[in-house]
């Protein structure tokens, strides 16, 4: 994050807090969420992006904490669960700058979302309309709608968190004429106001050719529906994904470039298809929180280990591991990792920084140099871990969930306190013998 700098005896402090005092104060694994690098990036976007609207994109990271500093700097909040929902609404944001996600929402979270009368509901499948339509039936306020689409894109990224090609689960596929049949339905609906139609190709996108596709096919349907449907929707959503830097090989784009870019591409369709400009929004999540937050570990074990050819690696076991940071087992994510507590004139040492997990693909960071003197005790960094780590966490092995640490103008403070055994064994309820 950018409010991080090392003092004169090497040591790493973040927001003017040295990571020797985090850790005693709130013990590690930690999550070390630097506020203003937040703030900062959220206002990037909003600035950027002037006269649009920015969704921060809850599921990268959400606790009241966060809603409250998101509506604050004047974003509005994308949920995809009746969870998110309820932190969204608990951290005091208005329902109305809500936007509400999800390919399989239950009746119970919709009905809650028309409750309280959330800003737009994004659907995503003809079950859902038809649901809707029924919850909406003789409502005194129709209920704002955006159709998801599926603009067809091979957005470069890892298979699972690509959205936009045909043969996956969310959207309305554009060009079997399904996102057509959906803003008919919609249209039908007396209690939907259909305001718009959504794409979100991806995530940890660096090339903006996915976005022009995207903008250019999801345009021409707005065109489509107005000509053939007789409704002009006032609404686009082109969805979150913009990639942000892991190691020093990503080269993310900055949230004006990216904005002129995309304002360009967006007034050169419209202009060709003959439409007025429709008003503008977009999601971003990781490229807001996940630059914010480094995870904070101790070192408990080095072992070395030979390999084939007589090389040989360093493990150095960290007190977390997977349960809170699962990226790189599942999508083979990098990170990069640093010795945060002191200096060190060791010799750099190819390692790998493993958790404290029972399964051997439990890695933090696959290859990373590291001074050969790490040792049990050391505190290690490792930055980027702002979005979907806290957030996709587990308790596997029974492992307590981390905290976030929030620091700022030299103060740290808790946001979402360390869990405790009796936090786990809250669930277990002793089943039928008791
Ligand atoms: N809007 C929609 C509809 C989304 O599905 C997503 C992410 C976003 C916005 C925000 O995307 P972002 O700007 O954060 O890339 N767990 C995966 C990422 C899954 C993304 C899911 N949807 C990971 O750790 O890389």
């Amino acid at each position: 994050s950018a409010n991080v700098a090392k003092d004169a005896a090497g040591e790493l402090t973040v927001a003017g807090v040295p990571v020797s005092r985090i850790a005693a104060e709130h013990g590690t694994p930690a999550y070390v969420l630097d506020e203003n690098d937040f703030r900062g990036r959220a206002r990037a976007f909003r600035d950027g992006f002037a006269g649009w609207d920015v969704y921060y994109a809850g599921k990268a990271f959400l606790c009241t904490a966060v809603a409250r500093w998101v509506a604050e700097e004047g974003l509005c909040l994308d949920v995809c669960s009746e969870g998110e929902l309820t932190v969204a609404l608990r951290g005091g944001v208005d329902p109305a700058r809500i936007g509400f996600h999800g390919n399989n929402k239950s009746v119970r979270a919709l009905r809650r979302a028309l409750e309280v009368g959330v800003g737009r509901i994004i659907v995503d499948s003809f079950h859902e309309i038809e649901r809707l339509a029924e919850l909406t039936a003789g409502a005194e306020r129709r209920a704002p709608v955006m159709i998801r689409v599926t603009a067809g894109v091979e957005a470069h990224t890892h298979e699972y968190i690509a959205t936009a090609h045909e043969d996956q689960k969310f959207g309305f596929s554009i060009t079997s004429g399904d996102a057509l049949e959906a803003a008919r339905r919609v249209l039908a609906a007396d209690g939907l106001e259909l305001r718009g139609l959504h794409s979100h190709i991806g995530s940890q996108i660096f090339d903006s050719a996915g976005f022009e596709v995207a903008a250019k096919r999801v345009l021409a349907l707005h065109a489509r529906v107005a000509a053939e449907l007789g409704h002009t929707m006032p609404e686009t959503d082109l969805g979150g994904g913009f990639g942000i830097a892991y190691t020093t090989q990503d080269d993310p784009s900055t949230p004006a470039v990216l904005a002129t870019e995309m304002r360009a591409i967006v007034e050169h369709e419209c202009r060709g298809l003959g439409i007025a400009v429709p008003h503008l929004s977009i999601e971003p999540g990781r490229a807001i929180v996940g630059p914010s937050t480094f995870t904070l570990y101790e070192v408990g074990t080095v072992k070395e280990v030979a390999l084939d050819g007589g090389a040989r690696r360093t493990y150095v076991s960290v007190d977390g591991g997977m349960s809170d940071n699962i990226r790189t087992a599942l999508y083979d994510a990098d990170y990069s990792c640093t010795l945060a507590s002191r200096a060190s004139d060791a010799a750099p040492e190819l390692a790998r920084v493993v958790g404290h997990h029972c399964e051997a693909g439990d890695i933090v960071v696959k290859d990373e140099f590291l001074p050969a003197d790490v040792a049990p005790g050391d505190l290690l960094a490792v930055p980027a871990t702002g979005a979907y780590c806290r957030s996709m966490a587990s308790n596997y092995n029974h492992a307590l969930r981390p905290p976030v640490i929030a620091v700022r103008d030299g103060e740290s403070r808790v946001v979402v306190r360390r869990e405790t055994f009796d936090d786990l064994l809250a669930t277990d309820v002793g089943g039928s013998e008791e």
